[in-house]
């Protein structure tokens, strides 16, 4: 279980391995920005990974595909929390996460 802060939301998600960090923090009841409903298509969760680079799992190729052609920078930093796993602490940071009532995204 590792733990990824997320901001500006200001949250703590635990993040279990192999885990998404886009399916942890559906289970903790938070809603993170989506088109796809996490199908690593749309390029909307994508978040900017402000600590601990190095926990962040190697990215898939569905993901890195995603990321190149919504022309966002390969640079590891921008990361698609519909793929993201992690092994160890992490902060991203992503606009729109939000609390739900656990019927939705
Ligand atoms: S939710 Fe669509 S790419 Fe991640």
């Amino acid at each position: 279980m590792s733990l990824v802060h997320v901001d500006p939301i200001g949250i703590d998600l635990e993040v279990a391995a192999g885990q998404t960090v886009m399916a942890a923090a559906r289970a903790a009841g938070y809603g993170w920005p989506t088109v796809c409903d996490a199908s690593a298509s749309c390029g909307t969760c994508v978040s900017i990974v402000k600590e601990g680079i190095d926990n962040c799992a190697e990215m898939p190729d569905d993901e890195r595909e995603t990321l190149a052609r919504t022309l966002v920078p390969l640079d590891g930093q921008r990361r698609l929390a519909c793929r993201l796993t992690v092994n160890g602490p992490v902060t991203l940071s992503k606009r729109g996460v939000h609390v739900t009532d656990g019927s939705s995204s």
